[in-house]
């Protein structure tokens, strides 16, 4: 088996300590790690198949005869970085929305179009977490019948603002700031979390929607390879520590039976059906936190209209959602 050498960027956050156990556990065939941070993780280590390997400080030229670059470290840095790592003959696979939009650069859920990747110019851009569980759990049924309107509400867990996030939460449940309910140090969210609900993701645009719900309207359209159909979003923060919900609302061009898109579901790679209502059966952060696959239960007709259905989606944001993504990208480029 061929080997790589593979970088890392963001090694030590909650991400990319994500792609090392999804790298180790799917057996990518890693000759070398470089392992990526800034500096202020000089002198710390990562651990990786049983050993620990030395952070190394991001610079331009980290990338020297590495052939798959994971980066994870925000969009600035994929920015400034990404291009020298290409330079250098590396493959990129960058979680942030930097090039996401961008028209040469592929936005590829495996699941739903893996042909894209073939098209890249060195960078291949991981999908918004949020997006990447919706277009899973909704790609089933569009390929029965075409989606021709979507309206999607997400209840995000604190993981997807990173290690900071989920930090957050946790020293609000241990009581920080709850007298004067106020949130953690260092939060990276607008409000305290604990006990609360903050329908505010991302920075707000022109149109009223934040970046992250524009992200799911946008980014939804070029992985679907969608018209402009009509879709929308509420993104909302909620005191869970890992794992997105969404409730997920779509029309079809033509009516499908609830069998019919259950069978899709089951069967289809990636998703999982968990639809038994009656006996509490369906999908929950908790239950999906640490799994590979989206889960969807909670399947309905809408009551006045035959064509549209509501869904309820979740998937683990860290693993689907960003880490498993990009190594299931990496594995095509490096079968
Ligand atoms: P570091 O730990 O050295 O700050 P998270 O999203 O969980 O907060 O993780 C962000 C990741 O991005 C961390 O690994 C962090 O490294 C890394 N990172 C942030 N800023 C830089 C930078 N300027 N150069 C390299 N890595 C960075």
């Amino acid at each position: 088996m061929s080997k790589y050498r593979v970088a890392v960027v963001g090694a030590t956050g909650a991400v990319g300590q994500e792609m090392l156990s999804v790298l180790e556990t799917r057996n990518f065939p890693v000759a070398e790690l470089v392992p990526l941070a800034s500096d202020r993780s000089r002198g710390k280590t990562v651990t990786f198949r049983g050993q620990e390997h030395p952070i190394r400080v991001l610079d331009k030229d980290s990338f020297t005869g590495v052939h798959l670059a994971l980066f994870s470290a925000g969009g600035s840095i994929s920015k400034e970085m990404a291009p020298f790592a290409v330079k250098a003959g590396a493959i990129v696979v960058d979680n942030s929305s930097a090039f996401r939009m961008e028209p040469e650069v592929p936005l590829v859920v495996p699941e739903v179009n893996r042909d894209a990747i073939a098209k890249h110019a060195g960078i291949i851009a991981n999908p918004n977490c949020s997006t990447i569980i919706m277009c899973v759990a909704i790609t089933p049924i569009h390929r029965l019948s075409p989606i021709q309107r979507i309206v999607a509400s997400t209840y995000q867990a604190t993981s997807g603002a990173g290690a900071k996030g989920m930090d957050a939460l946790l020293r609000e449940v241990e009581g920080e700031g709850k007298e004067a309910g106020a949130k953690a140090k260092d939060s990276p969210f607008p409000h305290r979390i604990s006990g609360n609900l903050i329908p505010r993701i991302d920075t707000l645009q022109e149109n009223g929607y934040t970046r992250e719900e524009m992200k799911m309207v946008l980014e939804t359209r070029k992985i679907m390879g969608l018209p402009p159909i009509p879709i929308s979003a509420t993104c909302v923060r909620v005191p869970v520590e890992r794992a997105h919900s969404e409730s997920i609302q779509i029309t079809t061009r033509s009516p499908l039976t609830l069998e019919q898109i259950r069978a899709a579901i089951a069967a289809a790679p990636g998703v999982s059906l968990l639809d038994s209502p009656r006996e509490d059966v369906y999908p929950t952060p908790l239950s999906v936190s640490g799994q590979d696959d989206v889960y969807v239960g909670r399947i309905r007709r809408h009551p006045d209209e035959p064509a549209t259905y509501d869904l309820w989606v979740v998937g683990d944001q860290i693993r689907k959602g960003a880490a498993l993504n990009a190594v299931q990208i990496a594995e095509e480029l490096f079968p």
